[in-house]
């Protein structure tokens, strides 16, 4: 074998959440779905080198980069070498914008690593979440299980992932309204809501009402229900201070295309947006081009 065969490869999915952002963090249940967008590392004999070019990203294992910090975390959790690997990631999940990207980062790693120290999918998931500690502070978990899934899953912070069966799949048009965030900032930002504001609370906990009434309407096949609980969310979202105008604008555009539901998906703050696309698909994308926002269809459920 030649050094450039001695290459592992791990992959991790992007995901968006149906329902129940922001609420899982205090224990709620949340609706989450990996997409076929991923991430693909490459580890390969080497000191440490981290490679990801959709990113413009060069970084070193351990440097001040938040790559560099969480890929070493990983390595440590991993009991693997800090710097005998190079790492090359090829991404079609945006950095930072909503869909899991560092989650997906994290599992694709840690599974390239597994694969050469046989170590198996629970370490693979809390290496990724010690990765995931450095991006975003204290998080739910939420996006791990899904870049390590993939599928529909429900999730909560004690049960953590479970598979959801789905009647028939169906699409989901995802926008990008091109502004990142930090997650871990708006983790805080609600998390001080709640402190300040006891009201706040019990929005929190009708977001995880809308999560679990959203799966009851999956299992039934009711997308025309899930959309409601997309609108419902998306206000809920809105008044706990995490949509931007951009959002709700893309939001608005989506159902004004005739998207039966739409809502800001992940943190907020920036990042992206989901609608329920039906036979609308094209128009959304159509309609939110027009304004600068660029989108794609995905389909929830897929094999
Ligand atoms: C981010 O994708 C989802 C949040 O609920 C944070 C988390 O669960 O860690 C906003």
């Amino acid at each position: 074998m030649t050094a450039d065969d001695d290459v592992t490869t791990g992959t991790g999915h992007g995901k968006v959440i149906l329902l129940g952002e922001h609420a899982v963090v205090f224990g709620q249940p949340a609706l989450a779905a990996g997409i076929r967008a991923s991430v693909r590392a490459h580890a390969s004999p080497g000191q440490g080198a981290i490679s990801a070019p959709a990113w413009q990203l060069e970084a070193q294992v351990g440097d001040d980069s938040l790559p560099g910090q969480a890929i070493a975390r990983l390595l440590e959790k991993l009991n693997a070498e800090p710097r005998g690997l190079d790492f090359w990631l090829e991404s079609e999940v945006p950095a930072r914008a909503g869909l899991g990207s560092s989650a997906a980062m994290a599992i694709a790693v840690a599974r390239a690593v597994a694969a050469r120290t046989g170590a198996g999918e629970d370490d693979v998931l809390a290496a990724a979440a010690a990765s995931e500690s450095v991006f975003h502070r204290a998080p739910s978990g939420i996006d791990a299980a899904a870049a390590s899934r993939g599928g529909l899953g429900r999730f909560d912070r004690v049960a953590g992932w479970q598979d959801l069966a789905l009647a028939s799949p169906f699409e989901l048009c995802v926008g990008l309204s091109g502004k990142s965030h930090d997650t871990g900032a708006l983790v805080a930002q609600v998390q001080a809501l709640c402190e300040s504001t006891k009201v706040a609370r019990r929005l929190i906990d009708a977001m995880g009402e809308l999560a679990l009434a959203g799966m009851e309407a999956l299992a039934a096949g009711d997308i025309p229900a899930l959309a409601r609980m997309f609108n419902m969310a998306h206000g809920l979202l809105a008044g706990i201070g995490v949509s931007t105008p951009q959002l709700d604008d893309m939001v608005h555009t989506a159902r004004a295309a005739g998207a039966a539901g739409a809502k800001l998906t992940g943190a907020g703050g920036g990042g992206a947006v989901i609608a329920i696309a039906g036979e609308r698909g094209d128009e959304i994308l159509r309609r939110w081009r027009a304004k600068g926002y660029y989108g794609f269809v995905t389909t929830i459920g897929h094999a």
